[in-house]
């Protein structure tokens, strides 16, 4: 069984005075909280059992939104991260949840138009390894703020996290797939330039490994950080008959 981890943690700084008093998750897009969409996401593909991960100051604001996952269909298990180091070092914390089980890990600012219910099968008729989500993107400035990754035919040779000169304009967006080596290879990692244990240097350890697939997004994906990003993720809710 695949276990679900949703990573709502960060102080959404890029979207304040919205986020002066509450979690960038549980802001409205659509016509929900934007942590529903993550849940939603897993829920259809029949992941229940999902583990939120977000910082201390709101987790009582998630377990008021979200409750025990009755109303879901699902079992929620919340985690608080103390410091904020980076998506690994978030992600970390679901060890124990995870108990040697496949994960699927979705940041929760991520939006998408469309269920992701295709990756998840792709990962779960791969034998071993990991599994990334490419986004195919139109504007190459959005590129320099996301996972640019490098495709050979087939294979992903190499992802480079925020890259000023892009190689390819496919981005990682924030849905991954992991065996329970995952766990080992985050306490593999080093922190980054900017003192995080980054997402990027997992999958990059996958890869060295020669276990790294990927799906494509089907239909409008955005990270929903920025004000600008924000109105789009509400655009996309709106007109989506998947997930209202
Ligand atoms: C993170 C990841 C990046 C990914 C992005 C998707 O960036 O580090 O590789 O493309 O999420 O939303 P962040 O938004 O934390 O800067």
């Amino acid at each position: 069984m695949l276990r679900g981890i949703i990573l709502a943690g960060g102080l959404g700084t890029r979207l304040y005075p919205l986020t002066k008093v509450t979690s960038k998750h549980l802001l409205p897009v659509g016509n929900e909280p934007m942590v529903f969409h993550s849940v939603k996401q897993l829920t259809t593909a029949g992941i229940t059992d999902i583990l939120i991960v977000t910082n201390p100051e709101y987790v009582g604001d998630f377990v008021n939104a979200l409750g025990s996952g009755k109303d879901f269909g699902c079992e929620f298990t919340y985690r608080v991260q103390e410091e904020a180091k980076g998506i690994a070092h978030a992600l970390a914390l679901a060890e124990g949840f995870a108990g040697g089980s496949r994960i699927v890990v979705l940041l929760g600012d991520n939006i998408f138009e469309t269920s992701i219910q295709h990756a998840v099968n792709d990962f779960q008729a791969q034998q071993h390894g990991a599994r990334v989500l490419l986004k195919q993107m139109s504007d190459p400035k959005d590129l320099m703020g996301l996972g640019v990754a490098t495709l050979n035919g087939n294979h992903i040779v190499a992802i480079e996290e925020k890259p000023k000169h892009p190689k390819s304009d496919y981005a990682v967006v924030g849905a991954y797939f992991y065996d329970a080596s995952v766990f080992d290879i985050i306490r593999s990692v080093e922190p980054s330039a900017r003192g995080e244990y980054e997402i990027t240097a997992v999958n990059n350890a996958y890869i060295d490994h020669g276990e790294l697939e990927y799906s494509l997004v089907e239909g409008r994906w955005v990270d929903a950080g920025t004000f600008d990003s924000l109105t789009e993720a509400h655009q996309i809710l709106l007109n989506s008959s998947d997930y209202q």
